[in-house]
């Protein structure tokens, strides 16, 4: 028979608090998967599907419910407003934080707080490509973490995506910074090459579909061919031709190498902010 933790088994039930840009995607992930009837927290949405159930209010959190694992998607600011409660059920359940910047200490004494002193908390940073099981999710446990929690995470996030574990805790803002954001800057490179193209004369669908398909299609060879990046930049560019001519101007030590540096550096000290 197959453990809940085990790959064969459907996503056991979960409650999944906010289901937004993030927490959408991985649903979308999971009632891909298989789910087991689970309850979603949210305000807005109204097509979760049944047997799934969806409620606007804390309050109406059905109590004879119980998850396997509580998922915590909402946004870093509503988390005071949120967790007193989820207190009855983090007493029969551990929590997945993916909210950026809170930490594992801060989330802990909050639930104390609202009447539940021995919660476990886990955080993980997933990103929304997980909405078509192309996530990249990085997770920390602290010490009070049992290995079967732990097991149940790897579980339930690699239904959507890669996984990977940090064994320092601050090491978490860095990943926010690289791969919660990420697919944001690359969303931007595209936004930007489609921008040019049209400037440059070409028909905007056309520009549109270029650089949408330039930027999968790179994505893609990447992830088949294992390849480094670096190499792959190389392999593209032939001396003295168009791309390194662009690359000349990309890979000046002011633009770029520069900018790309402040910009994760910018995310990565708004994610430690995040936490108070
Ligand atoms: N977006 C990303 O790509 C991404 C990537 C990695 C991690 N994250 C993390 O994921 C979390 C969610 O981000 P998001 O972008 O998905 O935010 P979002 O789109 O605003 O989604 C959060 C949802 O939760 C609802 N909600 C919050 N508190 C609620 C409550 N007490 N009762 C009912 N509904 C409630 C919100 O409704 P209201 O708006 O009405 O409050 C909203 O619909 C954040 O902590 C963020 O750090 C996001």
């Amino acid at each position: 028979m197959s453990s809940p933790a085990s790959p064969s088994a459907p996503i056991p039930p979960l409650l999944l608090v906010g289901c937004g840009q993030m927490g959408g995607a991985m649903l979308a992930g999971w009632l891909a998967d298989g789910l087991a009837p689970s309850v979603v927290l949210d305000r807005h949405r109204d097509d979760i599907p049944a047997p799934h159930r969806v409620v606007r209010d804390a309050a109406d959190l059905p109590r004879d419910f119980v998850p396997s694992l509580i998922v915590l998607a909402a946004k870093p600011q509503k988390a005071a407003e949120v967790l007193p409660a989820l207190a009855p059920f983090a007493r029969q359940a551990p929590i997945l934080s993916v909210m950026a910047g809170k930490t594992v200490g801060g989330l802990t004494a909050a639930l104390a707080d609202a009447g539940c002193p021995d919660a476990v908390v886990i955080r993980a940073m997933p990103n929304t490509p997980s909405a078509i099981g192309q996530g990249m999710t990085v997770c920390y446990t602290p010490p009070g973490a049992s290995d079967a929690q732990r097991a149940l995470c790897e579980r339930i996030l690699s239904a959507i995506g890669d996984t990977a574990w940090v064994t320092r805790e601050e090491q978490m803002d860095a990943v926010t910074a690289i791969s919660g954001s990420g697919p944001a800057y690359v969303f931007l490179l595209a936004e930007l090459m489609e921008q040019t193209g049209t400037a440059l004369g070409l028909p905007p669908e056309l520009a549109r579909r270029i650089a949408r398909r330039t930027v999968s299609g790179a994505g893609a060879l990447i992830e088949r061919t294992g390849v480094d990046a670096a190499e792959l930049r190389r392999r593209v560019t032939s001396p003295g031709g168009t791309t390194q001519q662009a690359l000349s101007v990309l890979m000046a030590p002011d633009a770029w190498p520069t900018t790309l540096d402040r910009a994760i550096r910018a995310a990565s000290r708004r994610a430690r902010e995040l936490a108070s």
